[in-house]
């Protein structure tokens, strides 16, 4: 039986019994064959035989038959012939047995049906813009306008539920574990720690604005400051920044900070909190510790610092194969010390021409100059645009190591150490999807460690921190921190699933004078630095404990548990692509009085409405 309700599995039922009902939908079986009950619920389906008028019931946990029958009970049958889909109705009758061949297997009740001895319509419904069966064909535009209706499928109960459940046990595991919840405040200031900050506006305040947190960082660290030692918060963040399937404008963390711990004490708390949730959520037991990879690995075999390590196709270096290379792409990549980088498909017979010009664009658009590509064709000859810049023994070597054979495939970028594996990732992360590499049920876990602090804003043309500005830098690489700064590295940690990155972290600074030193690297004035940490700084001053923590991505997290793609299936009101709420059309136009009273004048803009807004 494919049971759609199996997420109430544990549920006590009693709990459920109220004035208006005595069972859910759900609850019945064969056991309760000949009790009176009542039972409240919407209508799922209704269907007209005639004389009979079947009535599909609903709740939360799961769905009954009720019947009517013209012939025993006209009053209640003539009722029955008017209600609709999604009308609620309260039930009471009688339960019966089914006949053998009316049993309905899909059902946990199938067995039972209740005879109506009353129903009465507690609310009606206009006709439902799609049918809670048909989810799965339903624009998801529709399924965001209707929230409401889409909340009521099972899917949506499911993972709202499956939500529940890891807040309650994560909640559980941190007070086990010594932890307290704090809340911090959501009118906060506005402290640059990566994306854009959403700004309110203060009507007490003319002309001065908080921001809404990124996240709860600076306070949870104060708190340590403070002594409580380890706290948490199920906290919500909100960043303005582009939205994507696995990105919300705002967002939930298992956010917690703890004193007095090193990498090691974080981690080892998070594999059990995560063995934990696995277990009793989903009953799978995970292995730890799970494994560990330093980001420069990470990023030379995969291409990527939140790897799939579901799947293999790992990127290798060949820049020593053409070390006296004649083809100019590969001599001038090595003369500037860059690297050129590989990855190997087998069996690759089926890809056109057309697959290689998508390669081609695939690792311009991921930063590359452009790739190579050599498909080993009969008599292991080298199809490629660039075959006779190849020296036969460059040739020779490639064969050997990749004992290459017909219809192998290799996908070649030279660039900077950064762009070819990066490029090649993508593809990479491409190929694990097209060619079914991935095995679908699996969950496997690493940390990325021994990041770079910094990282080179091109664009910018100044430094950015990889994490954020409060991560320590490894004690071993401070020396670096000014006079080469990209070589320094980070105390922070990553931990990855699947290809997602689930959640960050690191051990914070607590001297004073390093974390100055760090915002001057940033590129941050004197006055800057007053303006957006003088109260952080301050509080370094006073005392602060050695402390580190980590935010595990809540919606992400659950996503990946729940085996979906998007985090708008695991949240309850999600908005679209565009930062759009469907339902209660936000952002939305305020009134010019509520515009003057926070001191604000609009100028040339145009209404959200008029634009269309995109999933
Ligand atoms: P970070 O910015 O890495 O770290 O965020 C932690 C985790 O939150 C998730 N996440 C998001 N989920 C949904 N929508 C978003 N827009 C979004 N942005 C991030 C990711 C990410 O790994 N203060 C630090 C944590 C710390 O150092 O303790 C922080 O916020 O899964």
């Amino acid at each position: 039986m494919n049971d759609k309700y199996e997420y109430i599995k544990n549920i006590d039922f009693t709990r459920f019994k109220t004035g208006l009902r005595t069972v859910l939908c759900g609850e019945l079986r064969n056991d309760s064959v000949g009790t009176d009950i009542k039972v409240c619920g919407w209508v799922n389906r209704r269907r007209d035989h005639g004389k009979l008028i079947f009535i599909d019931l609903r709740d939360f946990s799961g769905i009954i038959q009720v019947v009517t029958d013209s012939n025993i009970n006209e009053a209640v049958y003539n009722i029955a012939k008017d209600i609709r889909t999604e009308y609620i109705v309260a039930v009471e009758g009688k339960v019966s047995a089914r006949t053998p061949e009316t049993i309905n297997r899909d059902l946990p009740t199938g067995e039972i049906e209740i005879k109506a001895d009353k129903i009465s319509v507690l609310s009606q419904s206009k006709t439902p813009p799609f049918m809670l069966d048909s989810r799965d064909r339903v624009d998801e535009m529709a399924r965001l306008k209707y929230r409401y209706i889409d909340l009521r499928t099972a899917e949506m109960q499911s993972n709202i539920r499956l939500r529940h459940e890891v807040t309650t046990l994560t909640r559980n595991y941190l007070n086990e574990n010594g932890f307290i919840e704090v809340e911090t405040p959501i009118l906060a200031k506005s402290t640059p720690e990566g994306a854009r900050d959403f700004l309110v506006p203060s009507r007490l305040n003319p002309g001065n604005f908080y921001a809404l947190p990124q996240s709860p960082q600076l306070f949870k660290q104060i708190l340590m400051f403070s002594g409580f030692d380890r706290i948490y918060q199920i906290a919500r963040c909100f960043r303005d920044e582009d939205l994507r399937a696995d990105r919300q404008p705002e967002f939930t963390q298992i956010d917690l900070e703890m004193s007095f711990v090193g990498m090691d004490d974080v981690i080892s708390l998070i594999e059990g909190l995560l063995q934990k949730l696995f277990k009793k959520a989903l009953d799978l037991n995970l292995n730890t510790p799970f494994q560990r990879l330093s980001w420069k690995k990470s990023m030379e075999k995969f291409g990527s610092d939140k790897p799939d390590l579901r799947f293999g196709l790992e990127i290798h270096d060949i820049t020593e194969i053409f070390s006296r290379s004649q083809f100019n792409i590969f001599i001038n990549v090595i003369n500037k010390g860059h690297c050129i980088k590989c990855l190997k498909i087998e069996d690759a017979g089926d890809f056109t021409r057309k697959d290689m010009d998508n390669f081609v664009d695939m690792a311009k658009k991921y930063g590359a100059g452009g790739l190579i590509w050599i498909k080993v064709e009969n008599n292991n000859q080298f199809n490629s645009p660039v075959a006779k810049f190849l020296l036969p023994d460059e040739k020779e070597k490639l064969k050997d190591i990749f004992s290459l054979k017909e219809n192998d495939l290799l996908l070649i970028v030279a660039d900077d150490f950064y762009k070819a594996c990066y490029s090649l990732g993508a593809i990479r992360s491409y190929l694990g999807k097209k060619l079914n590499l991935i095995d679908e049920e699996g969950f496997i876990f690493a940390w990325v460690v021994d990041f770079p602090l910094f990282e080179w804003d091109e664009q910018e043309k100044h430094f950015s921190p990889v994490h954020h500005p409060f991560t320590s830098p490894s004690a071993d690489t401070l020396e670096f921190l000014e006079k080469d700064t990209l070589k320094v590295n980070s105390l922070a940690y990553d931990i990855v699933l699947n290809g997602a990155e689930i959640g960050g972290g690191s051990i914070r600074i607590n001297d004073i004078e390093v974390q100055r030193r760090i915002f001057k690297i940033l590129g941050f004035d004197d006055k800057r630095i007053e303006e957006n940490f003088g109260f952080f700084l301050r509080s370094l001053e006073h005392g602060a404990p050695p402390h580190g923590g980590i935010a595990l991505g809540m919606d992400r997290l659950i996503m990946l548990m729940a085996g979906l793609e998007s985090i708008r299936e695991v949240i309850a009101f999600p908005k679209t692509q565009s930062a759009y709420c469907m339902m209660t059309e936000s952002p939305s136009p305020v009134t010019e009085l509520q515009l003057q009273e926070v001191f604000i004048k609009l100028s040339g803009i145009k209404n959200i409405h008029d634009k269309k807004v995109k999933s």
